[in-house]
């Protein structure tokens, strides 16, 4: 079967460990330096990928903080931890684990029958996370017998895992696959804002007939979602929160995410602002951003073709069913499309392109 790898996506989950000793002895101007340097680096990478930052300090004694990526190609995670290891800080950190993984179309039917909807299958192939406090994250690896089972014997069983999991609403889950590509074959990360609630939900999944198929499901991690100064200054030492913006893209401010050079005329860019990905285009003169995902199905706008409509002003057709939308206003001109997408400001600087996002009034 030819597998559809149309917008899926590659997610890493690396958890770094400080060398205290070291660090903590240092002036506390080399620990700020430090610190603003590890920020300041990782923030640059907001243009090529999706990136949450998590403290575990004070949860287990094996990892201090996390970052949570997601990309379209493991070429930006090598570029990330090598940029990460020549910052200042990157002499007193460690890798101690670290996950890798993809998005895929589940082979199971993950609605329920007595479902309206469920999630859907172009939803389980883009990792689009909520802003809930916890992230709970394990690599996960099922026995051998379990792939013995036949398809409807493991669908059964999967609906049983999903009727559990409905009774945590709170609770959404981010599953994605290893299979070939790290030790084990999933990486399982919940996120709730109730750390009781995930007890409970994993207690429950252990009476499932699912859970007799589990070879192994550890080590488990409770992860405190955080601005990056805020996790930098839950490692200790001198503090930088007040140095430093929180993410601009919280509160709506201007994100430098790719150079003009980078946008050549009628070509197109995918950048990310924050966790929304964004759709760069560069038609009649002007630069125009819009949501990168059609309303319709989710296909990847910055894909699609860009068209030079007579009076409507440029348009891209979505490469998935063709429906049309304005640059300048995200309108949907015609096909499948219930609705418009949104744009961001856009705004040039010297070689530098910036967006934000606009205020509701501006989007009504
Ligand atoms: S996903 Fe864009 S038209 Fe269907």
């Amino acid at each position: 079967m030819e597998a559809d790898k149309t917008g899926r996506q590659v997610v890493k989950y690396t958890f770094y460990k400080l060398d205290t000793t070291a660090f903590l002895r240092l002036p506390e101007v080399k620990q700020r330096d430090a610190k603003l340097d590890f920020i300041d680096t990782v923030r640059g990478f907001n243009r090529r990928m999706l990136l949450r930052s998590y403290s575990l300090v004070g949860m287990r004694r094996d990892v201090d903080f996390l970052l949570w990526t997601v990309a379209e190609d493991v070429e930006a995670f090598q570029q990330l931890e090598t940029a990460i290891r020549n910052t200042a800080l990157g002499p007193y950190l460690d890798v101690t684990r670290s996950f890798l993984s993809g998005t895929k179309r589940s082979m199971y039917d993950i609605s329920l029958p007595e479902d309206a909807g469920g999630a859907s299958a172009e939803e389980r192939i883009r990792i689009e996370p909520s802003d809930s406090r916890y992230l709970f994250v394990y690599p996960f690896v099922k026995t051998r017998a379990w792939y013995a089972l036949s398809q409807e014997g493991r669908q059964a069983m999967i609906t049983e895992h999903i009727r559990v999991g409905r009774k945590y609403p709170d609770i959404r889950l981010n599953t994605t696959y290893s299979y070939g590509i790290d030790d084990q074959e999933f990486v399982v990360a919940f996120e709730g804002d109730d750390p009781h609630d995930f007890v409970d939900l994993v207690n429950d999944l252990r009476f499932t007939e699912a859970s007799m198929y589990t070879l192994s499901d550890t080590p488990m991690h409770i992860a405190i979602a955080m601005s990056l100064p805020e996790m930098m200054d839950s490692i200790g030492g001198a503090q930088v929160s007040d140095l430093v913006d929180d993410d601009v893209t919280e509160v709506g401010g201007w994100l430098p995410v790719a150079s003009l050079g980078e946008l050549s005329p009628d070509s197109a860019l995918r950048v990310y602002y924050g966790t929304q990905q964004v759709a760069l285009f560069r038609a009649n003169g002007h630069i125009y951003a819009l949501n990168n995902r059609c309303p319709h199905a989710r296909g990847p706008l910055c894909e699609g073709t860009l068209h030079h409509e007579n009076g409507t002003g440029p348009a891209v057709r979505c490469p998935w069913h063709e429906a049309y939308f304005r640059l300048e206003d995200g309108a949907v001109l015609s096909g499948p499309s219930p609705r418009g997408v949104a744009t961001y400001r856009v705004r040039v600087e010297g070689d530098t392109i910036y967006i934000a996002r606009r205020e509701e009034s501006e989007t009504a």
